[in-house]
């Protein structure tokens, strides 16, 4: 790849230097192997946790670890206030509406959807802060360089992961969260778009970025939300943030091992096939649209319980879906940025084709 020393340093921001990373691109992934290469291929991944035991977390840690040796990585907790104190199933289980569980089992009707034969994330733990507390510790025994969590996280949190040495991030989609971030000591924020994959505000990548930046004074920020093209990249580095966190783009990796089902979704999908919905876990997220989304759309569908109730109200149909591809109903959380995940590809193609595209963005700029 040829380049002028001017592109080289376009590209290689402030925090590249800080955090030890050749390019300023930051991965979020649920997976392990995904994390790892985006560290190995000298961008800086981050494995979320948000749905593993805590003793997993551990091991998992760990295992990351082993695979990226002392080049840097991160772990994301999600961990919303306002929940109950107690991972108690069969309490939240017994508040469940009468005509939400009706709703359920006409959906698994419909579509035939087989019992699991096994408890997942999904079907057995209710987000609360007994069940993050303990994955909480569980981060702090590892040696993850960085924690980042979503706005919210409790300043006792942030305090006690930089006392253990990390590095702190928070993922923020509007500018009157600024405020908490400033007083909870944050090292890093992500303006986190409307066009992003997975939990999201309501403000665009485009408008939230510039205002993040202006009101983010010395902390770094990345820019997050739609991003799957080096021209963003570029375009982010523009308004001011000092590098991207993607998400979606890494769905359709080798290293991803998304079922085909999944893959094949995504790779047929445009922007506007991408929708926000409450069903997933009573917050809103941008997801593929599919058959799941388009019921709990329809008429005469019941509005989605609040987080927690709504995954423990859909977790054994989910978990039934997932185990026995129920193709109409398969779903995942995916960003605008689908649109440029056509094929199959590797983690390094993709930082390759971000920072080649980029590049090109740049010459085009002179
Ligand atoms: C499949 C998927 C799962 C996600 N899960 C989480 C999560 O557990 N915690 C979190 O902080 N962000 C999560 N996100 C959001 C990402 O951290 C990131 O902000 C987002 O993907 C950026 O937008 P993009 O998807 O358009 O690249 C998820 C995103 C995707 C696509």
């Amino acid at each position: 790849m040829e380049s002028s020393e001017n592109e080289k340093s376009t590209l290689h921001t402030q925090i590249c230097d800080q955090l030890g990373i050749q390019y300023p691109i930051f991965g979020f992934s649920h997976s392990m192997e995904v994390t790892a290469a985006i560290t190995n291929a000298g961008g800086f991944g981050v494995y979320g946790a948000t749905r593993d035991m805590p003793d997993a977390i551990v091991e998992r840690l760990a295992h990351i670890r082993s695979m990226v040796g002392d080049r840097p990585f991160g772990v994301d907790l999600l961990l919303p206030l306002g929940l109950s104190n107690k991972n108690d199933w069969a309490e939240a289980e017994a508040q469940l509406p009468e005509g939400h569980k009706a709703f359920v089992k006409y959906l698994k009707e419909k579509y035939q959807v087989p019992d699991p034969t096994g408890k997942s994330f999904f079907s057995s733990v209710v987000r609360s802060n007994e069940f993050f507390e303990a994955q909480v510790e569980a981060v702090l025994k590892s040696d993850a360089n960085m924690f980042a969590s979503a706005i919210g996280t409790s300043r006792d949190i942030i305090e006690r992961a930089k006392s253990a040495g990390m590095t702190t991030l928070s993922l923020i989609g509007s500018p009157k969260h600024i405020k908490y971030a400033k007083a909870a000591g944050i090292d890093m924020l992500v303006a986190q778009g409307y066009d992003a994959g997975g939990h999201t505000g309501p403000i665009g990548t485009m408008s939230l970025v510039p205002q993040i930046v202006d009101a983010a004074g010395d902390i770094p920020v990345l820019a997050a939300g739609g991003i799957a093209d080096g021209r963003q990249l570029v375009a982010s580095l523009a308004m001011g943030a000092q590098g991207v966190w993607l998400g979606t783009v890494w769905l359709i990796t080798e290293e991803h091992r998304l079922s085909n089902i999944l893959l094949n979704k995504i790779f047929k999908a445009g922007s506007a096939d991408t929708i926000i919905s409450r069903s997933h876990s009573g917050k809103t997220a941008r997801l593929i649209r599919t058959a799941w989304s388009d019921e709990w759309e329809a008429e005469g569908a019941p509005e989605p319980l609040k987080m927690p109730y709504q995954h423990v109200l859909i977790g054994d149909l989910l978990t039934g879906i997932m185990e026995h591809e129920v193709e109409p109903l398969m779903y995942e959380a995916a960003g605008q940025g689908v649109v440029w995940c056509n094929e199959i590809s590797t983690v390094q193609k993709v930082i390759d084709r971000l920072i080649n595209e980029a590049r090109g963005a740049l010459k085009n700029l002179r």
